[in-house]
């Protein structure tokens, strides 16, 4: 079965949750790198959560929009998504929807924490693609391992 025929909602789609994480990257925080990253996270019932990126003079302490949604979504008691939609893209060049952005190791390790069969959308030239996150990140640091 395709990642695309997993999809857990009637309402939104695929195409919907990236339009939602354009939305947040436009509000992103990103004086020094300039690349605006924005996220919409998913949830039963069709709710969904929008984050970006927020930058500090202190580079190290940046937080990723996908780590941003994770720590709204504890906040507000969720502990659920279904998927997560991630777009990027310079100030000066709008590839929203054209090029994929990718969620960093240290993102993909955070988001398997809450959900080992969230899946992940990001745009690419032919439009929104959906993919597994347990395949984005095999062997995930975990405490409990179940290694066969
Ligand atoms: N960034 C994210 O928001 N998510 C990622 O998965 C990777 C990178 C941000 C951090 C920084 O503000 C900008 O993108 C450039 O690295």
């Amino acid at each position: 079965m395709s990642a695309r025929e997993l999809w857990p909602s009637q309402k939104i789609s695929p195409e919907d949750l990236l339009n939602m994480a354009r939305e947040a990257a436009d509000r992103a925080y990103v004086p020094y790198s300039h690349f605006h990253v924005g996220a919409a996270m998913l949830f039963e019932n069709d709710e969904v959560i929008q984050s970006c990126n927020v930058e500090n003079a202190s580079y190290g302490v940046t937080i990723c929009a996908e780590r941003a949604g994770v720590v709204i979504m504890v906040s507000q008691g969720r502990r659920d998504p279904l998927a997560i939609a991630v777009v990027g893209s310079h100030e000066s060049v709008d590839t929203y929807f054209t090029e994929a952005c990718p969620p960093c190791g240290a993102c993909r390790q955070v988001l398997m924490e809450f959900g080992k069969d969230m899946l992940v959308v990001m745009a690419s030239k032919t439009g929104a693609r959906v993919y597994e996150l347990k395949k984005l990140l095999p062997h995930s640091f975990t405490l409990d391992p179940d290694i066969e």
